[in-house]
């Protein structure tokens, strides 16, 4: 079964960062934790200044890591990702400010073979960098990981940046796409997908209603809500047609035990 075949299904759960209530989000921890709670996992991607796939949410370091606490970096402040090569990234600790234990970074290449060795499903968000780098470098950069990696039937890849997901269809058109949306989009969202290609829309919580919902699934297009930490909004989703939703905490939607 592929990323797409798992969409035709509903009632998905989706571990949004990996277990995130559980573990530091982002980390191979995270990761770990929820395999065999959820139907698949969600991560963030963002390039290091010399162009390494990395899994990370934020653009800045700061909230996650303890690059604050390095005096070679302290005059490095705000932090961004996109300032720090891999060899620096790979010198912070990614799991001390979550719960005292110290985790190290976790890059997509790891994060491919892990779900490839497990037979997961993963959805890559693609953080928007287009400040820094070019759509075309981004796209290519993370295209060539899940080729390296042979996990085409796996991956969906989504982003806030649409230009990437219709790259992703012209250069690799068998992996499946989802624009996320939020509260502001286009007036006519069906029409808009169409132009992307894509073969699914992530929405907001906020975004989800009968209508939007429904008009989504007719149209074919597979529909997964971000961010439901609720049981109730999750059952009601689910009965207006909803795919998939992300939580952070699965520990609601299952007996996870740590
Ligand atoms: O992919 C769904 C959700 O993760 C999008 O929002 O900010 O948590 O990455 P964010
Ligand atoms: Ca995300």
């Amino acid at each position: 079964m592929n990323f797409l075949e798992l969409l035709n299904r509903t009632g998905l759960i989706g571990a949004h960062r990996g277990a995130r209530y559980i573990a530091p989000e982002n980390t191979m921890r995270s990761l770990k934790v929820s395999v065999g709670f959820c139907d698949f996992i969600e991560i963030d991607v963002q390039l290091s200044s010399d162009g390494t796939l990395i899994v990370i949410h934020d653009d800045t370091l700061e909230r996650t890591t303890n690059v604050a606490e390095i005096d070679e970096f302290k005059s490095r402040k705000p932090y961004k990702v996109s300032d720090f090569s891999f060899k620096e990234l790979s010198s912070l600790d990614y799991g001390s400010w979550f719960d005292g234990h110290v985790e190290p970074l976790l890059t997509l290449s790891e994060t491919l073979q892990f779900i490839k060795e497990n037979a997961l499903f993963l959805n890559i968000e693609i953080k928007d960098m287009h400040t820094f780098f070019s759509d075309g470098q981004v796209v290519s950069a993370v295209l060539k990981e899940i080729q390296d990696w042979q996990v085409q039937n796996k991956v969906l890849i989504s982003s806030f940046r649409h230009e990437y997901l219709s790259l992703c269809k012209e250069r690799l058109p068998d992996v499946p796409t989802a624009a996320l949306v939020q509260e502001k989009h286009t007036e006519n969202l069906l029409e808009y997908l169409k132009t992307l290609k894509v073969d699914a829309c992530n929405m907001s919580n906020e975004l989800a209603d009968k209508e939007n919902v429904s008009n989504m699934r007719k149209a074919g297009y597979g529909v997964n809500v971000y961010t439901v930490n609720e049981k109730t909004r999750a059952k009601e989703l689910f009965e207006m047609g909803v795919n998939g939703i992300f939580t952070d905490n699965l520990d609601l939607f299952s007996n996870i035990k740590i």
